[in-house]
């Protein structure tokens, strides 16, 4: 039986980069619809606000006709019930992930016993990315462009040169 799943896909994406999209691409040709959940990490500190990380996440993945961008507080748990989705997506990168992501997974069945997390592996060239990363490239002067879609990295100059207007 082929059902007809909405997958949602959460994260922080402060930005979103070229690895985060790969997942979003593979996650779009497997489910019926997937939706990107954007939220404010809150053990994180935020580089960008919540409404520009989802304009960039609109703007990089707006090819894809099933997957949609929107955003989320609280508990992914609760969220998941208000849309009645229990299919949770998260990329793997390296071994190093496993550990945090299996932890998460296990918490929000232990939440809610319905949910389901399902581990997308990105392409190998991306299993070195990370947003910090980026950021940090971006901050010493690096060209990020090989790592991220054009208008985060557009987005990373403009943060970079009102940040050296304010030093
Ligand atoms: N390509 C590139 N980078 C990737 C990646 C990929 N495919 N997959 C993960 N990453 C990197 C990100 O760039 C990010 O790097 P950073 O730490 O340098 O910023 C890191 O891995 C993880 O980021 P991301 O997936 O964007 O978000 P997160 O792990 O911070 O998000 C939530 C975790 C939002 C899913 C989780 O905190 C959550 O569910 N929060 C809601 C509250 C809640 O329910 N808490 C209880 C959870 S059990």
């Amino acid at each position: 039986m082929t059902k007809k799943i909405l997958a949602v896909y959460p994260g922080n994406f402060d930005p979103p980069t070229n690895g985060h999209l790969d997942i979003i691409s593979r996650a779009s040709g497997l489910f019926a619809e997937v939706m990107v959940a954007v939220t404010n990490n809150v053990n994180k500190v935020h580089t960008f606000t919540l409404q520009e990380k989802i304009d960039l996440l609109q703007e990089s993945a707006n090819h894809f006709k099933n997957v949609k961008i929107v955003s989320f507080s609280g508990l992914l748990a609760n969220y998941l019930e208000t849309i009645n989705s229990f299919v949770v997506i998260r990329g793997l990168r390296a071994i190093s992930d496993f550990e945090y992501e299996f932890q998460m997974a296990l918490m929000n069945r232990k939440l809610n016993k319905n949910i389901e997390t399902i581990f997308l592996m990105p392409d190998q060239s991306y299993t070195f990315l990370s947003s910090s990363m980026v950021k940090e490239i971006a901050m010493l002067g690096g060209s990020t462009a090989a790592f991220v879609p054009k208008c985060v990295e557009e987005k990373l100059k403009k943060y970079i040169a009102i940040l050296s207007k304010n030093v």
